[in-house]
């Protein structure tokens, strides 16, 4: 560690203290020591991400800013806005971030972590789940009661029905947009006549005030190669921008047609009427979205920065051509393809074991790890991986900056 006595001695005396164990080791800062040292929002202590105790969350600061600022300016060429989805991150302070460098809100796919987003300071929410019970019905109106910018979407005339109840029942006036189904047949009504109708509806309904439509293209996001994603988007989003013109000519309120992802940023523009891109991946980058290939780059989706890694330490290096980490399924999920060793060549990860990685050597192998040493992994898919820690390290230049928490990690309720 590079230490510096300064920023430790000023720590010690603001905090009263003697009684503040600073550790000696270089090495291992648990969560507990270094939240010690993040203090008013800001580190008191300079540390490595090199010394901290793994498996640990990082995202590095510069290349999750230039992430933020690349999607600002192609949405400011394409003439379209962003409302990322928090489900990516479920960390208000990267949504505040995204709000900060002129997104028009964010979108939350559970009730729940629109919750916490609002408690902590995101005032406009896109749902983009349909809350199908009572219970979460309920719990969306209660934030509805106290956040304006709160907006729910809805697929059915049956779900349009309780949840107009419902607001009635509070005195509300709930917004609402209606969830068009793509061609996946997984959430949303079909377009066309369902949607325009289901749309009429919630526009008579007294509970409830129509604000447009979202459509989630899902299956087109990690299509190889620019020029078939481009294809197949545009295709299955074709029906859905007829619908957005049907409720036009219908005179209904249309300020909201959301939809996309990190895969279609640069092509949802060309879907007639959209007005905002809900990109989650971008601000992080896994392995899943790097390998689909982007417009410039065939081979690698090059667009955004891998800002999202996991840092781990070997455990054991006693059996020839692998060695074994801390950080298997539970620090790295099971997704495919693996998490990369970052800046490393001819060196496979696999993380199938619950507790344990496998790191294995090909014949090119940049380079072989001792038991202590440390590696840093570009995650599988980022989704997933966030929601297994409770904070992510916010690392510049290799130094600890901020410590963040996962307020919505395991909001999936
Ligand atoms: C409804 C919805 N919108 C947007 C996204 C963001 O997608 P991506 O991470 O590919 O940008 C997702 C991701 O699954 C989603 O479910």
């Amino acid at each position: 560690m590079k230490s510096s006595h300064f920023n430790r001695r000023r720590f010690l005396q603001a905090s009263g203290a003697a009684a503040i164990w600073i550790p000696t080791s270089v090495r291992g800062y648990t969560t507990a020591e270094m939240q010690s040292f993040f203090v008013d929002g800001q580190m008191q202590v300079d540390v490595s991400k090199w010394e901290l105790d793994t498996p640990a969350l990082c995202v590095d600061l510069d290349l999750l800013e230039t992430n933020l600022a690349r999607m600002q300016t192609a949405m400011g060429a394409n003439g379209i806005a962003s409302r990322p989805h928090a489900k990516t991150h479920k960390c208000p302070a990267i949504a505040q971030m995204q709000m900060d460098t002129g997104s028009v809100g964010i979108c939350t796919a559970k009730v729940s972590e629109a919750e916490v987003m609002y408690q902590n300071g995101i005032e406009d929410i896109l749902m983009t789940t349909t809350n199908a019970t009572r219970t979460k019905i309920n719990r969306a109106m209660s934030l509805a009661e106290v956040c304006p910018g709160f907006i729910q979407a809805t697929d059915s005339m049956d779900n349009a029905r309780l949840l107009s109840e419902a607001a009635v029942a509070r005195n509300l006036v709930a917004d609402v947009v209606v969830d068009v189904d793509p061609g996946m047949g997984r959430t949303g009504t079909p377009p066309g006549q369902p949607a325009l109708g289901l749309a009429q509806l919630i526009d008579q309904l007294p509970g409830l005030r129509f604000r447009g439509m979202l459509s989630y293209d899902g299956a087109s996001q990690h299509v190889a190669g620019f020029a078939a994603r481009r294809t197949r988007t545009l295709e299955a989003m074709a029906p859905a921008a007829e619908t957005f013109e049907l409720l036009q000519q219908a005179g209904l309120r249309t300020d909201i047609f959301s939809g996309g992802g990190t895969g279609t940023y640069n092509i949802d523009h060309e879907t007639s009427g959209l007005t905002d891109v809900q990109v989650g991946s971008y601000v992080f980058m896994d392995a899943q979205y790097l390998e689909i290939g982007g417009e410039q780059d065939d081979a690698v989706y090059s667009d955004f920065e891998p800002s999202l890694t996991i840092l781990a330490t070997v455990l054991n290096d006693q059996y020839a051509g692998r060695a074994t980490s801390d950080a298997g399924a539970k620090a790295c999920t099971i997704n495919r393809p693996w998490p990369i060793v970052k800046g490393e060549t001819g060196i496979s990860y696999t993380s199938g074991s619950d507790e344990f990685g496998t790191i294995r050597y090909g014949d090119n192998a940049s380079r072989t790890y001792r038991v202590g040493d440390k590696l840093e992994l570009i995650v599988s898919h980022c989704d997933p991986v966030v929601n297994l820690y409770d904070h992510i390290y916010a690392i510049r230049n290799d130094r600890v900056e901020a410590i963040w928490r996962v307020a919505g990690r395991g909001m999936s309720a």
